[in-house]
């Protein structure tokens, strides 16, 4: 089976993750110091948000130049350093790739905007106006898609903010030269991209309005009906689904095998189109359901079912708690350390790739940075919004309380920098950071480590298929996973009650977590424990 079918990922967010030069902001050096306890946690892949140059009005996603390091975060030897390094140590690297918009300050947009004769003018989306903008779209972040600009009297358009002007994929030139980005670092030997907005790439060419729609706010799984409006012309274009593909053709020639991971979002039906329909377009896609789970062993259930049902092999499935757009998990579950753990045990044993933010495997906890003090550009954008109001409404806008640094020890700042971090770390214990929780057997980083180890050693877990399975109190979840002859079973308890479970007999214990105990054959599950055990099917 494919390596990327059976991998974990760990995303890191180069602002927060680690300082070497004591300038406040995380850097490549930094995590080059943080390699081997990430290898020692059991990471399998390392996803590395942008540290492209940019201006970071949108803090790396709004790029300037592709093929360079921003001075912030180091240089180009520093960064093939990280990716060898990465190798020596048996994982490997996925970039984030921001193929639908560039910086407004990129040399294409620079020359595309200074006169309509300019040879990179269709480099863009342009449009003339007269005195209104050329259609009703609406972008993802819920202003007007068009954007005047007086030099040349025309409007440009962009799907995020007025600062990330979209390319124009109906441009052969275009295509050409982001396939030569891909190709850049494919041979540094990268071994994956993660496609940012990959929904929003093509636009309909008739530029007719959207359709209306009752719906007002979008969820992480949902933008194609928002701000009402139906994104018929704007967003899940046949176009991309098309492009999916093209891409995948392109980057299957190298001989590291590399994957590509969307953004997308929308139904499981506009997610298999991007998956093409004999797996022939992004090799994975981020399934955002556990962004919004219920802590119910039925919607657990339900949950795999449906992608049992939906996405069969060779389709592999994805489990994401988080992201640096997202409110921490930890947050959504109360701090409830013990539920962390039943969530993550979820994530790891499904069939399917367990995406981790950094800071999941400690309980990193959010702040509560008001949105008029926001770095967030969408904050900014939404500064006069009270943040109990958006927390009310369930909306999250400052994204920089899901993004402060990672909490490694008890000195300056966390361990984060030796100078002032450039968003506050917050009050924290020593039982929250990575040195403090390493040193307790039955920390949540340790939990993590387990559940890493456990999957990269055990094929079943990687490979094998999955059933649901009726257990002895609705509280518990049960599922098998099957391999050949080999079978892991998982039993989780969502529930505060003590559930019984009868084990297969042969049964070996591979796992357990939580309080959960063997006792004469039977398992004894106290409220939010787990087991894993794996039997063989021949005597
Ligand atoms: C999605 C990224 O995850 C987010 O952080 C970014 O602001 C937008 N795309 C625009 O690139």
């Amino acid at each position: 089976m494919e390596w990327w079918k059976q991998t974990s990922i760990y995303q890191i967010y180069p602002w927060s993750f680690q300082d070497s030069n004591g300038d406040g902001i995380g850097d490549l050096q930094g995590i080059l110091g943080r390699l081997d306890q990430i290898q020692d946690l059991g990471v399998e892949t390392i996803w590395f948000s942008p540290f492209y140059q940019s201006p970071g009005q949108d803090f790396g996603y709004d790029i300037s130049d592709y093929t360079s390091i921003d001075p912030r975060f180091g240089t180009m030897e520093t960064c093939d350093r990280l990716i060898n390094e990465i190798h020596k140590r048996k994982m490997k690297v996925v970039l984030d790739m921001v193929m639908n918009h560039t910086s407004d300050k990129h040399p294409w947009f620079l020359e595309s905007k200074s006169s309509k004769e300019s040879s990179k003018r269709d480099f863009y989306i342009w449009r003339k106006g007269k005195n209104k903008k050329p259609n009703n779209w609406i972008s993802m972040v819920g202003t007007p898609g068009w954007n005047y600009d007086k030099s040349t009297d025309e409007f440009y358009y962009s799907n995020f903010l007025s600062f990330q002007p979209d390319l124009n994929y109906r441009n052969p030139k275009v295509k050409k030269e982001m396939f030569g980005v891909l190709d850049f670092w494919l041979k540094k030997g990268v071994d994956g991209f993660r496609l940012d907005i990959f929904n929003s790439i093509y636009k309909d060419e008739s530029f007719k309005d959207n359709p209306f729609s009752f719906r007002f706010f979008p969820t992480p799984d949902n933008h194609d009906e928002a701000f009402f409006q139906k994104k018929q012309y704007n967003l899940n274009l046949p176009e991309s689904f098309q492009f999916a593909k093209e891409v995948r053709k392109h980057i299957s020639k190298y001989k590291q095998k590399p994957f590509l991971v969307g953004e997308v979002s929308g139904s499981d039906s506009v997610l298999k189109s991007f998956l093409g329909e004999k797996a022939d377009g992004l090799n994975l896609v981020f399934q955002f359901e556990l962004i919004h789970f219920e802590y119910k062993s039925k919607f657990f259930i339900d949950l795999l079912e449906k992608n049992e049902r939906e996405f069969p092999a060779p389709f592999t499935p994805t489990y994401v708690l988080g992201n640096h757009d997202q409110r921490r998990y930890i947050d959504r579950l109360g701090g409830d350390l013990r539920k962390a753990k039943v969530l993550s045990a979820f994530q790891f044993l499904a069939r399917g790739i367990p995406v981790v933010y950094y800071g999941d495997e400690i309980g990193r906890q959010e702040g509560r940075i008001s949105n008029f003090l926001g770095k967030d550009p969408i904050a900014k954008m939404n500064r006069f919004v009270p943040l109990f109001l958006s927390n009310l409404l369930g909306i999250y806008i400052n994204r920089d309380n899901c993004r402060l640094p990672m909490l490694w020890d008890d000195s300056n700042e966390a361990g984060f920098t030796t100078g002032k971090s450039w968003l506050p770390v917050g009050k924290f214990k020593i039982s929250d950071t990575v040195s403090g929780q390493k040193k307790k057997e039955n920390s949540l980083w340790n939990h993590y480590r387990s559940l890493f180890h456990l999957r990269k050693g055990n094929s079943v877990i990687k490979e094998g298929n999955l059933e649901t399975k009726s257990s002895s109190h609705s509280d518990v979840l049960c599922f098998e996973r099957k391999l050949k002859e080999k079978v892991v079973v998982v039993y989780l308890n969502f529930g505060e009650e003590n559930g019984k479970e009868s084990i297969p007999k042969g049964s070996k214990l591979l796992y357990q977590f939580g309080g959960a105990e063997v006792k004469g054959g039977d398992l004894q599950l106290v409220g939010h424990s787990g087991a894993v055990f794996e039997f063989g099917l021949r005597k």
